[in-house]
């Protein structure tokens, strides 16, 4: 479906005001609404400069003596579990056929790279199958998501905004991982994970580009990407004063 251009009433009729004949005006200005094309490329340049305050939070200060690889990888199984529960409850909720099968295949996605993970922690020496992500609950970004139920709200912060969030975050990690010298994790990050994160990043432009062509779906859509950039914010501001583990990848 190619992008339509829309026009929309933003002001009231005269008449009201001026005793002006309904016959006269009948509207008296109309505003010129973006193009799901023109939002995305708007809504994406808005979510760059959080990004990148994200990624020098991410990347702020010396990193203490005990954040390990190890640890990080951690934290990384409940990013990832969260990012597959999460589409995996949308994908049955979302009537948009297109749309579901893209929460599919990213339900997919996140559990691949979960298990991935586990074997790289397995290889570092760690009993993976005896962590459970679950323990201490779901983070607050997650609570936020599952409670979306509009599908451009769903793909402005579930995909275009968090899978950005996990793009910059996995950076810093791969830059961490290689700093360590452990270029296996790095490599897992670069070579498999990013590819994927980038994917599901493309798809929520694609379908900015074919849901968010109203100003009132547009708004809809800010309103949940910026939410969704404060509450990954809040987390890691968080992590970074409590523990020290803003290096964490995303999901
Ligand atoms: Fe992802
Ligand atoms: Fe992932």
């Amino acid at each position: 479906m190619a992008p339509t251009r829309g026009w929309s009433i933003t002001g009231a009729s005269l008449e009201a005001l001026l005793c002006i004949p309904r016959n006269v005006f009948a509207i008296i200005w109309a505003v010129e609404v973006m193009t799901g094309e023109e939002f995305a490329i708007s809504l994406g340049d808005e979510n760059r400069a959080a990004l990148e305050r994200l990624g020098r939070l991410s990347a702020a200060g010396e990193a203490p003596q005990e954040l390990t690889i190890e640890r990080l990888l951690r934290i990384a199984l409940k990013n990832e579990l969260e990012a597959s529960e999460v589409a995996a409850m949308w994908m049955s909720t979302t009537s948009e056929l297109d749309v579901k099968l893209a929460f599919a295949r990213q339900t997919g996605d996140e559990a691949k790279h979960y298990r991935l993970i586990a074997d790289r922690l397995k290889a570092l020496g760690v009993d993976a199958d005896r962590i459970d992500p679950r323990e201490g609950g779901y983070s607050p970004l997650f609570d936020y998501l599952r409670a979306l139920q509009s599908t451009t709200a769903r793909v402005a912060a579930g995909q275009f905004t968090r899978e950005g969030i996990a793009l910059v975050r996995n950076q810093c990690f791969i830059d961490f991982c290689e700093g360590l010298g452990d270029v296996e994790t790095a490599a897992l990050y670069r070579d498999v994970i990013q590819p994927d994160e980038r994917q599901h990043h493309e798809l929520g432009r694609r379908f900015l580009v074919l849901f968010a062509a109203t100003e009132n779906e547009q708004q809809v859509a800010r309103d949940a990407a910026r939410r969704t950039l404060e509450l990954a914010e809040e987390i890691q501001e968080v992590a970074r004063l409590k523990a020290g583990i803003s290096r964490a990848p995303g999901c």
